[in-house]
């Protein structure tokens, strides 16, 4: 079955069980400075899971692209992606357990036809004041899962929360125990079965397809866990996964989503798929970097040396050193030929996809003259006969972005080894940069914690749009947002237009904005189809796959507004509360894609 009509069974069915379908969220969140990525479906519903009200009502279904970074080193197995999708589920109070239980069951077995025989559930085996899940066992013995198909894990395994375990969540974050659903593959295994291997095993014979949060507690300050206003439901499952379960094939990479682009891949390398071990980690390597890479830059994310744009260039670099590893060259139109596949399956891409191509090949081609700069670093220090210890290999990673493997594969090739202490060395300097960087995206997500109820966020976020309405007052129609960002101290926003803004232009916009400001205009919204802002004149950023109603926001009289957009909020109420909008920067970021930032003053 291909990967696609999983996806729209999914949403059917539960469409069906009275749920409305909302638009996923884009990768980077446009007011939610948390996290890097949008990393799994309930991010966008943290607001409604804590007890607001949801405008489409109380039962949801979605299907959300996610990126999870942390997993990037996990990626060279066959189960394991930096991007990929997650079908989505939501209880906002609504239904609980004993619904929720039985329809993933039907889904699975009724739906997709999956081997019940196949499947193994997991339940919560209890943490400090939160009890024993033993409503959960009972609902799944009920459904016919015998008991030897259903095992109890501690806070470790069956708790979820997007910081992890209820010890790790930060004051204000919420989670709750899960169930999770697992594939059996028929694979080679530890007979030991129960004692050594189990669900939760790593050995492979286990594929996780689906879990269900019962998101029912917030972390208070004091440490304590308290129960939220009301009891919720939050599924995800990985689509392509779910899509291995069903073509019973354990490599993941095998599905028909990747086949093209493996396929192009053996052809770019002269080598094919399945070749051996190491090979195969490769090529899912550069098949799953890609694929995020490209998913990033139709977003309008592009490379560079900070947050997002940082992880978007270690992945283009990765999937190019793989390349190498491989035995091929690695010309930057070779891996825009390689990507341009997932035009067929990410309807963003397909739609951007000459941003993409352009950066996706600026960068490749950057990194190749890296490349070329780092070997020649390395052949005259071999030559000179210059010591390459684990500090030298460290430099040459930090400064072109050479990885150790390579250092090591060229000083092999001239017959010199690489110590144990060196790779020691060069092992030291990464973790202390691994460390910073670590210690950079906790500080995110605990700083945009803190300062999610911040007033500030909500100002820059209607300043947002002001700006959206003053540049194509300004500039001409042709302005359309590609992509906005926001931090506790100031506003990012990349639109169309071909050139740089000049001096007057820059402070005719920055002129309009503060006027709307100081005309203290009401900002109010209303909820309403799509089909319906669209007419009114809202203008809509992401491109709402499905016809669900939206909240629009307008700036300005009811007849004579200065700004229409389809937005999810929260806003200020009205203009005055911004103070006034300064334009700080601005900078040509692809062809056609111009980001200015500004501040509040
Ligand atoms: N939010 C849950 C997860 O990401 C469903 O696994």
């Amino acid at each position: 079955m291909k990967t696609s009509e999983i996806r729209e069974r999914y949403l059917k069915f539960f469409i069906a069980k009275k749920h409305k379908v909302v638009a996923p969220s884009p990768l980077v969140l446009e007011n939610d400075p948390t996290t890097l990525f949008t990393s799994s479906g309930m991010q966008q519903l943290v607001p409604y899971l804590k007890g607001e009200k949801h405008p489409e009502g109380k039962r949801l279904v979605d299907s959300q692209p996610s990126i999870r970074m942390q997993d990037l080193d996990e990626v060279a197995d066959n189960r394991h992606y930096t991007f990929f999708e997650m079908l989505g589920n939501w209880s906002l109070g609504d239904y609980f357990k004993a619904e929720q239980l039985p329809w993933v069951w039907e889904f699975f077995t009724k739906e997709l036809e999956l081997d019940p025989k196949r499947l193994y559930v997991s339940v919560f085996e209890g943490y400090e004041d939160v009890p024993k899940d033993t409503e959960s066992f009972e609902i799944w013995k009920k459904i016919g899962v015998p008991e030897s198909h259903i095992f109890f894990y501690g806070a470790d395994k069956n708790w979820w929360s997007r910081a992890g375990a209820p010890d790790k969540m930060p004051a204000g974050e919420i989670g709750g125990p899960d169930s999770e659903i697992f594939y059996e593959f028929d694979t080679p295994h530890d007979p030991n079965f129960g004692k050594f291997c189990h669900p939760n095993c790593d050995c492979g014979r286990f594929l996780e397809i689906g879990n269900s949060v019962f998101m029912q507690y917030k972390k208070l300050e004091n440490g304590k866990l308290e129960e939220l206003p009301q009891k919720n439901v939050d599924f995800g499952g990985g689509l392509e996964r779910i899509a291995a379960a069903v073509n019973d094939d354990p490599d993941t990479y095998h599905i028909d989503l990747f086949a093209e682009v493996v396929r192009k891949i053996g052809e770019e390398v002269g080598v094919s798929y399945n070749t051996d071990s190491e090979k195969n980690k490769s090529f899912r390597i550069i098949a799953d970097h890609l694929r995020a890479a490209v998913n990033l830059l139709a977003e309008g994310v592009v490379p560079s040396n900070k947050l997002q744009g940082y992880a978007l260039r270690r992945l283009i670099r990765r999937a190019m050193f793989h390349f190498h590893l491989l035995g091929s060259g690695i010309s930057g139109s070779a891996v825009s030929f390689v990507a341009e596949d997932y035009r067929n399956h990410y309807g963003n891409v397909h739609k951007n996809w000459e941003f993409v191509k352009e950066n996706l090949e600026v960068e490749a081609t950057r990194f190749e003259s890296a490349l070329k700069r780092g070997l020649a670093k390395l052949t005259h220090a071999v030559s000179e006969n210059l010591e390459i210890d684990g500090k030298f290999a460290f430099d040459l990673y930090q400064t072109e972005g050479f990885p150790l493997e390579l250092t090591m594969e060229i000083l092999g090739q001239n017959g010199m080894e690489f110590s144990q202490l060196q790779k020691n060395t060069f092992e030291a300097e990464f973790e202390k940069h691994k460390e910073n960087s670590r210690s950079m995206s906790a500080g995110i997500f605990r700083g945009g914690l803190e300062s999610k109820s911040d007033e500030t966020i909500t100002r820059l976020h209607t300043a947002t749009h002001l700006l959206h309405a003053a540049l194509r007052e300004i500039l001409g129609e042709h302005v359309g947002q590609k992509g906005s960002h926001i931090t506790s101290d100031r506003l990012r926003f990349d639109f169309s237009h071909p050139n740089k803004l000049t001096q007057k232009e820059i402070e005719g916009v920055e002129g309009l904005i503060n006027e709307k400001i100081k005309a203290n205009l009401p900002v109010t919204f209303a909820v309403m189809s799509l089909e319906r802002a669209i007419k009114e004149g809202a203008l809509h950023f992401f491109a709402e796959k499905y016809g669900s109603e939206v909240k629009v926001y307008t700036i300005g009289d009811k007849e004579n507004w200065f700004s229409k957009e389809v937005c999810g909020g929260p806003h200020v109420r009205n203009t005055s509360e911004i103070g006034g909008v300064k334009i700080i920067k601005q900078e040509k970021i692809g062809s056609g894609v111009i980001r200015v930032y500004a501040a509040l003053r």
